[in-house]
């Protein structure tokens, strides 16, 4: 009897929990996607090719709206409006998880991937996949790691050695890492939010950034940015995030089929990001309006040795088991 009560009781509290969080039993249940850059980025275009399997493969069943550019939720708002269950899907950059777990701030450690496919790797092994649960206690869930691409320095000055920067003022995002980075350079950080970066460097409220080739083309950032230095220093990658509360609640076969297509989206988007990447480089150059300047390897090391001790600062709060397990991934074995 009691444990009868207590079966219809638990039943009655997810049904509740889940029509809260829209995942009701009836169809369509409604995936609301918000990010906040362009759709022709490699987070667009998963977003979009998303929203089309699911319009092919569960049509009357799920509906996706995607929200790009900051039009829905930015920054500021987007993890909080996931947590109370008024959009349903996310992608935010790793260095925007530090509220709620600091195991994520190993992907912002300057110069510890070499490449993205040592990210991959990383991203692949246990480790890395025991980060997509590490923010479940703040009604977070990780379905997927996305890529974007390896960060590159602009400015309104020419940055070719470590000093170079000091004294300039670099737009970040919210991220102690990339904050004690651009401490390391003696330059201040300021964190903004995507949507104001443009207007921020416009105006020479920053009068610099690190962003990947794609969000910078996309956003015409190097139309403001006369110089680009292709330094590779860290890499701008995504979580695909869910509340588990309205996750859990998708009937089985229904939630199943659509890990099934996020696997395929995560495959195409990984698949394509860098050489999405590498065409917008090509077209940032092509414009003519920033000089794009390659270091050679004792430059580039340079600046690795500048910006190096942050991971000392920082290995205690990430956790020394993550570190050493992101520092195996490189092809090329350092200190
Ligand atoms: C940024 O704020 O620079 C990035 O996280 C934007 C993005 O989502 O790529």
């Amino acid at each position: 009897m009691f444990k009868s009560i207590f079966a219809m009781a638990a039943c009655a509290l997810a049904l509740t929990s889940a029509s809260a969080y829209g995942a009701q039993t009836q169809s369509p249940i409604r995936i609301k996607f918000a990010h906040v850059v362009a759709d022709t980025t490699p987070k667009g275009q998963g977003a979009l090719l998303f929203k089309r399997l699911v319009e092919e493969r569960l049509g009357g069943q799920v509906e996706v709206e995607v929200y790009p550019n900051s039009s829905l939720y930015g920054d500021a708002n987007e993890l909080q409006a996931l947590r109370n269950g008024e959009v349903q899907l996310l992608a935010p950059s790793l260095a925007k998880f530090e509220k709620y777990t600091q195991q994520l701030q190993v992907f912002d450690l300057p110069f510890l991937f070499d490449d993205l496919s040592a990210v991959n790797r990383f991203q692949k092994r246990a480790k890395g996949r025991q980060l997509l649960r590490a923010m479940e206690d703040h009604d977070i869930v990780g379905l997927a790691y996305w890529h974007n691409g390896m960060k590159q320095l602009s400015a309104s000055k020419a940055l070719l050695v470590p000093g170079d920067a000091a004294g300039l003022s670099f737009r970040i995002q919210p991220s102690s890492v990339l904050q004690a980075q651009f401490q390391q350079l003696h330059a201040s950080a300021q964190v903004l939010p995507f949507a104001e970066v443009f207007d921020a460097l416009k105006s020479a409220k920053v009068q610099g950034a690190e962003n990947p080739w794609s969000n910078i083309y996309s956003k015409r950032l190097h139309s403001v940015q006369p110089y680009i230095t292709e330094t590779n220093h860290g890499v701008l990658d995504y979580m695909l995030v869910s509340n588990p509360r309205f996750w859990y609640a998708i009937p089985h076969r229904i939630r199943s089929e659509l890990e099934g297509i996020i696997d395929e989206v995560t495959y195409e988007v990984n698949r394509q990001a860098e050489a999405a990447n590498q065409a917008d480089r090509q077209r940032i150059e092509a414009s003519g309006s920033s000089q794009v300047t390659v270091l050679s390897e004792a430059q580039r090391d340079a600046w690795r040795q500048a910006m190096r001790p942050v991971w000392q600062q920082f290995e205690a709060q990430i956790g020394s088991d993550v570190l050493k397990a992101a520092q195996t991934v490189n092809r090329k074995q350092r200190d």
